[in-house]
């Protein structure tokens, strides 16, 4: 059986390749996406991949997961990762395993990114890979 990977993209993240690339890299999303896709295939995994500037949205595609019964959730949810109480009860309202997504390293940025309500709750994290940071969270995933 094919497991399915929902891979949830947050704020701003519609933008990548245009938006600060010396932080983000030159990928887009679409990018990222067809890389995951062909790896997915090798994996016999289904990649799910979306994208919202709403948190409700994020949340409602977590409950999904669930419902689709997802192997796991790979979710970047960009400056949401440092602010969203919502989000961090999401992934604790839910069995799928997330794994935390970061092109950046936050840790290593500014003081206000330390902190993650994301990462309180998730899996694991993988973050400061750039665009590889999403293949290696799919490598986490097909290991789980
Ligand atoms: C990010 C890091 C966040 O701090 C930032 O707000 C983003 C992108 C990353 O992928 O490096 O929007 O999640």
């Amino acid at each position: 059986m094919t497991g399915l990977v929902y891979v949830l993209n947050g704020p701003n993240l519609n933008l990548l390749g245009l938006r600060e690339p010396e932080i983000y890299g030159h990928d887009t999303l679409d990018d990222i996406a067809g890389r995951l896709e062909d790896r997915a295939r090798e994996l016999d995994l289904e990649i799910d991949l979306r994208q919202s500037n709403h948190e409700g949205h994020l949340i409602d595609w977590m409950h999904d997961a669930q419902a689709r019964d997802a192997k796991a959730i790979l979710l970047n949810a960009g400056a949401l990762t440092h602010t969203s109480l919502a989000l961090y009860d999401a992934i604790r309202s839910i069995k799928t395993p997330v794994i935390e997504v970061h092109l950046s390293n936050p840790i290593a940025r500014e003081e206000y990114r330390h902190h993650s309500f994301v990462g309180m709750a998730a899996k694991g994290t993988i973050a400061g890979f750039g665009a590889l940071s999403y293949m290696l969270a799919l490598e986490a995933a097909a290991r789980l």
